[in-house]
Parts: structure tokens; sequence; C-alpha cells
């Protein structure tokens, strides 16, 4: 495995943490005329796909999706928030976190209605996998996220369903 951009050997998950925020339209909605929970999908794989290229800075490609909880509805017309933050790395694999919070402008309510877990695979320019940089934990939040990602990791690949 090679990565031959310039980057930094270790870094903070602030440096790649990333927020979204969508406004729900009527597009965006199932039958029922809430929003239909794959275009919540969609922002959560764009979200956390920002993360991991911030963090890589290669081309990062998703493998995995997985523990993606709706909790609340999502209707036309809210906001949709979409926080993003790196847990776990480990070689070329990464794991983000999203959790989705809709915001109903005119009340000012805001909740929390979905989370899941994103796993990428950094890729070099021949599309195989490649080192990313290590993460630095400075916190004992960093380390206790770590520490679950890493647990999750080692579930998913012992689930994980090969060609
Ligand atoms: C990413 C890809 C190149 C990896 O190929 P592979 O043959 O599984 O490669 P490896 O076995 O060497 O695994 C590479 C890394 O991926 C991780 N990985 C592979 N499948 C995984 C899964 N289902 N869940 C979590 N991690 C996974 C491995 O653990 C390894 O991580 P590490 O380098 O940190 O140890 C290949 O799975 C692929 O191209 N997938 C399609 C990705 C894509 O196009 N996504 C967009 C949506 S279609």
């Amino acid at each position: 495995m090679s990565n031959e951009n310039t980057i930094k050997s270790e870094k903070s998950p602030d440096e790649s943490h990333a927020e979204v925020i969508v406004r729900m339209f009527p597009s965006d909605a199932n039958p029922a005329g809430n929003v239909f929970g794959g275009e919540i999908l969609k922002h959560i794989d764009m979200v956390a796909g920002i993360v991991a290229q911030r963090h890589s800075q290669s081309n990062a490609v998703t493998v995995s999706m997985d523990s993606v909880n709706f909790i609340k509805p999502v209707y036309v017309g809210n906001v949709l928030k979409l926080n993003a933050r790196i847990n776990y790395v480990h070689n070329s694999s990464m794991e983000i976190e999203v959790r989705a919070e809709a915001e109903d402008i005119v009340s000012g309510m805001r909740t929390i209605t979905g989370t899941a877990f994103v796993t990428f695979v950094a890729l070099d320019k021949d599309g195989r996998p490649t080192h990313v940089p290590k993460l630095l934990l400075r916190t004992d939040d960093d380390r206790a996220k770590f520490e679950e990602g890493k647990q999750r990791m080692q579930e998913r690949l012992k689930n994980r369903k090969k060609a």
C-alpha cells in the first residue's frame, strides 16, 4: 500500500469533521409525504465521504453502511443537519459516524432523527487500498470512540461478504 500525496502521518478527528445542512423539498418525499429514507441515506453517505476524503486526502469509497437508525420522521420543509466525525482507522479503512438532526424552522424545534456508521476505504490512483493517516486521539472521548469503532469494525469484518 502507498499514498503518494504529501499528508500528515497523524490527524485528529477535529481536522476532518464535517457538517452539511440541506432543506427538504417535496421532491424528497415518499408517497406518505414524509422524507424518503433513501434521500437521507444519500446525504449520510455524502457527508461521511467528505470526512473520509479530508482525513485520507485521497479517493475514498464506501464499503459498508451499518447501524442505520431512523429514530423520528423528517418532514418536507425541515432543515436536515448532518454531523459526521471519524471514529476509527486501520490501514486503509475508516469508520465515520453520522448523526442527522431535523429542524422545524418555524418552531425552532430540533430532533435527532437518525444515526449511522459508514466505512470508507482510501484508494490510490490505481484503485488499490492505500494507507491513511493514523488517528491522533487527544481526548478521552476520542479514545473511547476509537475503541468502540475498533470493536464494531471487527464485527463488521466477521460478517463481511466477499465477491
Ligand atoms: C474497496 C475495495 C477496493 C476493497 O477491496 P478488497 O478486495 O476488499 O480489499 P482488501 O481485502 O485489501 O481490504 C481493504 C480494506 O477494506 C476493508 N474492508 C473491505 N470490505 C469491508 C467491509 N465490508 N466492511 C468494512 N471494511 C471492509 C478491509 O478491512 C481493509 O481494511 P484495512 O486496509 O484498513 O485493513 C472493494 O471492496 C471495492 O471496490 N468496493 C466497491 C466500493 C465502491 O465502489 N463503493 C461505492 C458504492 S458502489
